[in-house]
């Protein structure tokens, strides 16, 4: 006989988490909360609490995650979204896809709306074919509006080679924390071999970012694009105004996504004001880059980036050397 369980954990204040809370809600939501046949606790303090026992025994940390045990078989589930399709809603890929409306009527649908909203617009129409691109703190707050949805989604992070170790480490937080997979995807092995080969590892800051942004970044990025049919970023208009001033919520991309058509790009972040991210990822207990705490705040490669200096505006600490109509890497056309 089947049994799936639930592990939820409450904390030492004697609270249950909040993730675990939001999840439950989801399950609610979705009509999927009765088929989980019993809900055991793990109590932080209480490390012979059941479900504390459960995790000790999986080598599990994080809350909640599932356990189903058929023929004295288990199956372990740390991500609510492979769980719920894997083991409540099987088959609800084959289901037909709803008609996505052109992008000017999306854009006028999801005028002024707010940016859970366009995240879920986005995942209704396109689940796991529309991927969040996330490399900053503005992705991360992406990341946990999508999870709030529960409806499926991917994400990626292109890994130029040049991060900070902080930002590997903040990427892998991130993965843990949601318990969700991240596409990490590298440059050709080739063309960057050559390309240092002939320039070396810092001819960005003679003759300009352009060639490297190219190789290490734009380049993967549309070789990942390629297996979407949609893709959200986290940018906004005040982040650059003499390049983002523009921006809109919805637009189509000129870049090609699965199926040979152009992408469907959106930007819900893109009213938004630094300090309205700021405000959400405090609230939300979202996890952030350990390197805003030290001074930085628009953070991109290692050897282009560098914490805020007084007075500057945010965008001027990514390629510093640079025009500010200049920094741009690409990714956004
Ligand atoms: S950049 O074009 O200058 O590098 P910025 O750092 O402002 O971009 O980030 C804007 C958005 O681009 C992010 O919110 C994210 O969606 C996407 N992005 C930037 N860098 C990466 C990366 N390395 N991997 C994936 N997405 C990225
Ligand atoms: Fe290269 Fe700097 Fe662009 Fe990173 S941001 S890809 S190191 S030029």
């Amino acid at each position: 006989m089947k049994e799936i369980i639930m592990v939820k954990k409450r904390k030492a204040d004697g609270e249950p988490c909040r993730k675990c809370l939001q999840v439950e809600e989801q399950l609610r939501d979705r009509g999927l909360l009765d088929r989980i046949d019993r809900i055991v606790w793990a109590v932080e303090n209480e490390p012979a609490s059941e479900g504390m026992v459960m995790a000790e025994r999986l080598g599990v940390e994080i809350a909640p995650f599932f356990i189903v045990s058929e023929n004295n078989q288990e199956k372990v589930y740390l991500s609510s979204l492979q769980f719920i399709k894997k083991e409540l809603e099987p088959g609800a890929e084959n289901r037909k896809a709803p008609e996505v409306p052109p992008a000017v009527e999306l854009a006028d649908e999801l005028a002024g709306k707010s940016p859970l909203t366009v995240i879920d617009r986005a995942l209704s129409l396109y689940g796991e074919e529309c991927a969040i691109s996330f490399s900053g703190a503005e992705d991360v707050a992406l990341i946990e509006m999508a999870v709030q949805t529960g409806k499926p989604f991917s994400v990626f992070s292109l890994d130029t080679g040049r991060l900070h170790p902080e930002t590997y480490r903040f990427i892998d937080r991130v993965r843990k924390h949601y318990g969700i997979t991240i596409r990490i995807a590298s440059p050709d092995r080739e063309a960057l071999e050559a390309f240092v080969g002939e320039k070396g590892l810092y001819s960005f800051y003679e003759d300009g970012h352009k060639e490297c942004c190219t190789v290490r970044k734009v380049e993967p990025l549309k070789r990942v694009l390629s297996g979407y049919k949609a893709w959200i970023t986290g940018q906004r208009k005040d982040q650059n105004p003499s390049t983002r001033g523009l921006l809109e919520m919805v637009q189509k991309d000129v870049f090609t996504g699965k199926g040979g058509g152009n992408l469907m790009k959106f930007n819900p972040l893109a009213d938004w004001t630094q300090a309205q991210v700021w405000s959400f990822i405090r609230s939300h207990g979202v996890p952030y880059n350990e390197l805003h705490d030290r001074g930085y705040v628009s953070i991109g490669c290692e050897p282009c980036t560098r914490p805020q200096q007084p007075g500057e505006h945010e965008r001027a600490s990514r390629w510093w050397w640079e025009e500010g109509t200049k920094r741009e890497c690409g990714l956004h056309k």
